[in-house]
């Protein structure tokens, strides 16, 4: 007789629990293969906007629509089976009012299945995330460098090198703490603010080009594996290369059917050759 074991999935309290515990190890997933390998070591799967860039080509995040996050929302929840899925609002989807943050919010959550989902913003959206949190809709900021702010930052640089910088990032943090988010992205801070915000809130900072200041890491895991070098911050750690592995096994492909010596209908389907 056989016996089914479920592994229950981490959930957004498990996540809220682990702050000053062990470290939480995040990275993206956009799809079905990748989800599978990542899911068993990771406590949070972020289907990220990034997904515009690294799977899109796109320029910036900013083009990235609510469909899509849903498509590869739907995939990534599908295929994983452990790890807590967080689902990045686009653009456009929640900054304009609380209402409209809602709905976008649930519609996300209905059509994904995902546990929770991300919003850029501090101390201006905190209302928005009180709303949501009130409402059911467990929330993960992100706050520091925000990519969808990138043209109003005029570009993706370190935040809080300023006093003043470092002073309204540690109010975001505390905002959005207040408002009831369950964790916070802490994007491209300086070590000290990283280490005073994650000191003075809560909830577990999740950081990324955030020094390990912070109650976890998260990072593209294109960037992890060599796979994406269209843009590569400073602090990110190839952990190994896979673009001459793949590049390696097309050319072996092209070659063997240029030659005709690939494996045919009689090794698929075990018929021997006369
Ligand atoms: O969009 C994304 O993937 C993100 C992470 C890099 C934090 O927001």
């Amino acid at each position: 007789m056989s016996v089914e074991v479920k592994i229950k999935r981490v959930t957004t309290r498990d996540i809220r629990a682990r702050k000053g515990g062990e470290p939480l190890v995040v990275l993206t997933a956009y799809t079905a293969p990748m989800t599978r390998l990542l899911d068993p070591h990771c406590d949070i799967l972020l289907v990220g906007d990034s997904l515009g860039m690294v799977v899109y080509g796109m320029d910036t995040t900013l083009g990235v629509t609510l469909d899509m996050m849903i498509n590869h929302g739907r995939a990534v929840v599908k295929a994983s089976t452990h790890a807590c899925v967080v689902v990045d609002m686009p653009f456009g989807s929640y900054q304009e009012s609380r209402e409209q943050a809602f709905r976008n919010c649930a519609r996300v959550m209905c059509e994904t299945g995902c546990a929770a989902i991300k919003l850029e913003g501090g101390r201006e959206l905190a209302d928005t995330i009180l709303f949501l949190t009130e409402r059911g809709v467990p929330v993960m900021a992100h706050i520091g460098l925000k990519p969808q702010a990138v043209h109003a930052a005029g570009g993706f640089r370190a935040q809080g090198r300023l006093d003043a910088e470092a002073e309204a990032i540690r109010a975001d943090a505390r905002a959005i703490t207040e408002a009831g988010a369950f964790a916070v992205v802490v994007e491209g801070t300086v070590e000290p603010v990283s280490r005073a915000l994650s000191a003075e809130i809560a909830i577990p900072t999740i950081g990324i080009g955030a020094s390990v200041a912070c109650d976890g890491q998260v990072l593209v895991t294109e960037d992890v594996l060599g796979l994406f070098d269209d843009f590569t911050p400073k602090f990110v750690k190839r952990y190994t290369d896979l673009r001459p592995i793949i590049t390696q096994a097309v050319e072996t492909y092209a070659a063997e059917v240029k030659a005709r010596s690939f494996p045919g209908p009689e090794h698929c389907f075990g018929i021997a050759k006369k």
